[in-house]
């Protein structure tokens, strides 16, 4: 049997919280066809484009926006969680499924004019997306795809991201 992306995601009940359903992508990334296949579907709508910069939303959106980076031969920046990155920053307050949280960008870590594709490994409420695309469009780039492996419907976010008039990208549900 040929894998799809998605049977190499393995879904964790009650994590972090009761009533969660959590959806594991360390399994994906372990497997040397599954990272590969993840990382080539979710670059290849953006080949060829112009693009400057991936922006990878911690952590895991780390993981396969610096490879997607690499591919694409852009710039990769790391939006992280408030307090750890080193230089000035701007921050953007958000709530997800399961907790509220702060996400910051080096303040010059984006500039007018600049397209940034946005990188992370699940959309859900799309709260933390949400934020990314802001603090990116705070710096005066522009947000010109948002790709996920995963995206899970009824909790919003691709609405939530569609309604800004972001193109979404995902690669199962
Ligand atoms: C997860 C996931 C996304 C976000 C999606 O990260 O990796 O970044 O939640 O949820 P949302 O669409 O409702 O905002 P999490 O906040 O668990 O952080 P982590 O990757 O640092 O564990
Ligand atoms: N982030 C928010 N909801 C999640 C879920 N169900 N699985 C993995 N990461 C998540």
């Amino acid at each position: 049997m040929i894998k799809a992306v998605k049977d190499y995601i393995r879904t964790i009940k009650d994590f972090p919280h009761e009533g969660v359903l959590f959806r594991d992508v360390t399994t994906l990334f372990a497997d040397p066809r599954g990272f590969r296949m993840a990382v080539d579907q979710l670059l290849s709508p953006y080949a060829g484009l112009d693009i400057d910069k991936v922006a990878g939303l911690e952590a895991r959106g780390f993981i396969l926006g610096g490879a997607v980076a690499h591919q694409l031969s852009t710039g990769f920046v790391p939006v992280r969680k408030k307090g750890k990155l080193p230089g000035r920053t701007i921050s953007q307050a958000y709530t997800l499924e399961y907790a509220e949280a702060e996400i910051e960008v080096h303040d010059d870590a984006f500039h007018p004019g600049e397209k940034v594709l946005l990188v992370d490994d699940l959309l859900a409420t799309g709260g933390t997306a949400e934020a990314g695309i802001k603090l990116i469009e705070r710096l005066g780039a522009q947000v010109v795809g948002c790709a996920f492996v995963v995206d899970l419907p009824d909790l919003g976010g691709r609405a939530k991201l569609e309604a800004m008039g972001m193109q979404v990208h995902a690669l199962c549900a």
